[in-house]
């Protein structure tokens, strides 16, 4: 078989691990693809900047739109981060014939039917195991794995870098802020930390969460949410004594033909599975009708982790599983699937 050129946008924490795992590891990714998979360009905003030593220079351009006009690149990998940029890029790879894989939840949650509708115009495919909790399999658990249920219900840890903090602070009596400090010196941060300490990452999982479960398309602005950033180490030593921990929890569940969902910190037990879940992990609990309870603790962010979700994407391209799931799950579709969003 032909080998699958792969480009990447970007070459931040996420893709200077998935660029290495392509350069260091080829044998190892092309045994499990069925053939070479070879990494063409990579984009990015500053060439002086430093990169992994694996990374020859002539990979490195600025010039996004050679990649979009090259018939050879298969596939365009988004790890760029952000809604508005990404989208054009997004958009733009998918109308040059290029299937995509992306770790951006926001650019799902906020234009998830605009992007899979030209997907399926152009019978492509969008891959996006990474967009959610990092490199636990979550997105395949739901999309491949569950589909003989009904899910009911999912309640997560899905923001590492608040997770990290809480950890950081009940722990370890790290302040609030040099806890975060550390958290983006590791790489779990986004860009904008604020997303991560207000919710609004942990609620853009939730939605493609629920557009995995419930088929419901719904935007981060829709979603009730609190974030951490409130929060002080006084509280969280009380909590502590009356044994309890404070984790930053999504929440989705069906309620009849309505879905409940908001992201908020809540105390749980300390003997609760989740308020086990420490630094920047992540756990989701799944409920499904015929399964039950299921649970899925992991890497939640980072380089390495998260390169893992993206690769698998990469390869399942390259195997045909990813276009199978994808024509399977019909997602982001723009009149969902009969679940309506409950008004909080
Ligand atoms: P970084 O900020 O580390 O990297 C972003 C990369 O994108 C940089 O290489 C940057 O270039 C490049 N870039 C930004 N804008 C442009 C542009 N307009 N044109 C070309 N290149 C551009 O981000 P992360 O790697 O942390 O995150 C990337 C994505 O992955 C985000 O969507 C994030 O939410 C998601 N994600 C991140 C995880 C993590 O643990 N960090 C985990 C799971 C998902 P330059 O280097 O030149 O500045
Ligand atoms: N900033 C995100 C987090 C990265 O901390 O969870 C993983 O999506």
């Amino acid at each position: 078989m032909s080998d699958l050129r792969v480009a990447l946008l970007g070459c931040g924490t996420v893709g200077g691990g998935v660029a290495r795992i392509l350069l260091e590891q080829p044998e190892r990714v092309a045994t499990r693809s069925g053939r070479k998979i070879e990494l063409k360009k990579i984009a990015v905003r500053d060439i002086s900047k430093p990169r992994p030593d694996c990374i020859p220079a002539s990979l490195i351009t600025r010039n996004v739109a050679e990649i979009f006009a090259d018939p050879t690149i298969d596939v365009v990998v988004e790890l760029m981060g952000g809604t508005d940029i990404a989208r054009e890029y997004v958009l733009q790879a998918l109308m040059a014939g290029k299937h995509v894989v992306t770790a951006n939840k926001a650019l799902l949650a906020e234009h998830g039917v605009e992007l899979f509708e030209t997907a399926r115009k152009h019978d492509r495919v969008i891959a996006f195991e990474a967009s959610v909790a990092g490199g636990i399999p979550i997105v395949a658990a739901i999309a491949q794995s569950l589909t003989a249920n009904q899910i009911t219900a999912i309640q997560g840890i899905l923001n590492g870098t608040s997770n990290f903090i809480l950890t950081a602070m009940s722990e370890k009596g790290m302040s609030y802020s040099a806890a975060l400090k550390e958290a983006q010196r590791l790489g779990y941060a986004e860009a904008d930390p604020t997303l991560d300490v207000d919710g609004s990452d942990a609620a853009a999982k939730l939605c493609v969460l629920a557009q995995l479960a419930f088929g419901l398309n719904v935007t981060v602005k829709s979603i009730e949410r609190f974030g951490i950033s409130e929060m002080n180490s006084i509280d969280l030593k009380y909590a502590q004594e009356l044994g309890y921990t404070v984790k930053l929890l999504a929440e989705a569940w069906l309620d009849g033909k309505d879905v409940a969902m908001h992201v908020a910190p809540v105390l749980l037990r300390n003997t609760d599975m989740l308020a086990q879940v420490r630094g920047a992990h992540n756990a989701i609990q799944i409920m499904g009708d015929v399964v039950g309870e299921t649970l899925y603790q992991g890497a939640g962010a980072g380089e390495m982790p998260t390169a893992s979700a993206v690769v698998a994407d990469i390869i399942d391209l390259a195997v045909g599983r990813a276009q199978a799931t994808f024509q399977a799950a019909k997602l982001w579709q723009p009149s969902g699937k009969g679940f309506r969003l409950r008004p909080s």
